[in-house]
């Protein structure tokens, strides 16, 4: 790899992400004026998450709205791949993907890749990511998603209806265009291979219920994109709309690297840490403040470079002023890192008392959601 260079594929992400050149190499869109207008107009009030160009960048965003201004449903696609526990990370698109489905009543199908997690991570037995697909689950409901209008499955205990639209995508994508798209070896299993079809078919899924073609929003991660670049590719010759795509940045680690990593847990916070031990990292967190408090003081510090900062920022601060004083104060100096971290430290622990205590209701209503063959 170059120097300054970076790598970004669905099961990779290394170096400095630059997000700009990323659209580029994806060839994808940024999300412009215009759309955030009509999402403003839609919704009544564009998410923070689109004020800040979290979410930043799509596929084929204005083609949903047009849908959606003709009076037309929309279904939300997104998924998990339960490798471990959920972080606060992984909360982050899933909270924007709520606000889709409160902004527009759009029905949201929710993937959970036990099986693509099982293919791919060498150390894990189906039993382990099963478990991670139900504990994830519950994190999901926990966020208030609308029981009406959400299904949530694993792929392993829904693969009938699943199955035969994968089979039509994987005869259409040849080893070659896999091997491209996600650089695969020789030595790669077979099975990896051939799972980026499963990922496809919740795209189509409700068109293939209803009989017609239903178009598809899928928020992501843009790490995903690869997968639905081969999805909208076979598309229409399987008489299925094309998916759009909404995309969003990783969320940083505690580590000060690019994203949230679960097998890390020292940097990452996860829904299920005691609040009190979250609190102590986030204490414990890297932010390279000043070597004393009077040096922090003169010199104040550059918040961009903050992985304190960039939790008040993805997440746990949603205005926008109250962001901007917080970035004033650390230039300036005038708030510390250990003001600052006390802050948030109060916040999270705060958000995650209440998430634990909905955690523990979604126990009881996981079959209102959960989808089976
Ligand atoms: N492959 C994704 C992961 O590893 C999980 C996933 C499946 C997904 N379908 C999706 C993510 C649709 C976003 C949108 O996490």
């Amino acid at each position: 790899m170059p120097a300054n260079d970076f790598v970004v594929t669905p099961w990779e992400v290394t170096g400095k992400v630059d997000y700009e050149k990323l659209v580029e190499r994806f060839g994808t869109q940024i999300i412009d004026d215009s759309l955030l207008e009509r999402i403003r107009r839609h919704a009544g009030e564009l998410h923070f998450m689109l004020r800040r160009g979290i979410f930043y960048s799509h596929r084929d965003l204005g083609g949903i709205m047009n849908e959606h201004e003709k009076g037309n449903e929309f279904v939300l696609y997104t998924g998990r791949g339960p490798s471990g526990s959920t972080h606060l990370g992984h909360l982050m698109p899933w909270i924007f993907t709520k606000y889709l489905q409160d902004s527009y009543g759009a029905k949201l199908l929710f993937q959970l890749t036990d099986d693509e997690k099982f293919l791919f991570n060498e150390a894990m037995s189906h039993e382990d990511t099963k478990r991670y697909a139900y504990e994830n689950a519950l994190d999901i409901i926990a966020l208030g998603f609308d029981a009406k209008k959400t299904e949530i499955f694993l792929d392993t205990e829904y693969i009938t209806p699943l199955y035969e639209i994968a089979l039509r995508v994987a005869k259409r994508v040849t080893f070659s265009t896999a091997k491209a798209v996600f650089g695969f070896k020789n030595s790669t299993n077979i099975g990896s291979i051939f799972f980026t079809s499963i990922q496809s078919v919740p795209a189509f899924l409700e068109s293939q219920r209803q009989g017609r073609g239903v178009p598809c929003l899928i928020p992501c991660a843009i790490d995903q994109d690869p997968h639905f670049r081969v999805t909208r590719d076979v598309a229409s010759a399987l008489g299925y709309p094309k998916p759009a795509l909404i995309h969003c940045k990783f969320f940083p680690s505690l580590a000060g690297s690019d994203k949230m990593s679960a097998s890390n847990t020292e940097s990452s916070i996860f829904t299920t840490d005691a609040p009190e031990v979250a609190g102590d990292k986030i204490m414990n967190a890297f932010t390279g403040g000043g070597a004393t408090v009077r040096e922090q003081r003169e010199k104040g510090r550059k918040p961009v470079e903050c992985s304190i900062y960039q939790y008040y920022y993805y997440v746990f601060e949603e205005d926008d002023e109250k962001v901007a004083e917080l970035s004033r104060k650390c230039k300036e100096g005038e708030m510390i890192c250990g003001e600052c971290k006390a802050l948030l430290a109060e916040r999270v622990k705060a958000f995650l008392r209440a998430h634990q205590r909905n955690r523990e209701k979604a126990k009881d209503r996981l079959e209102e959601f959960m989808l089976r063959d």
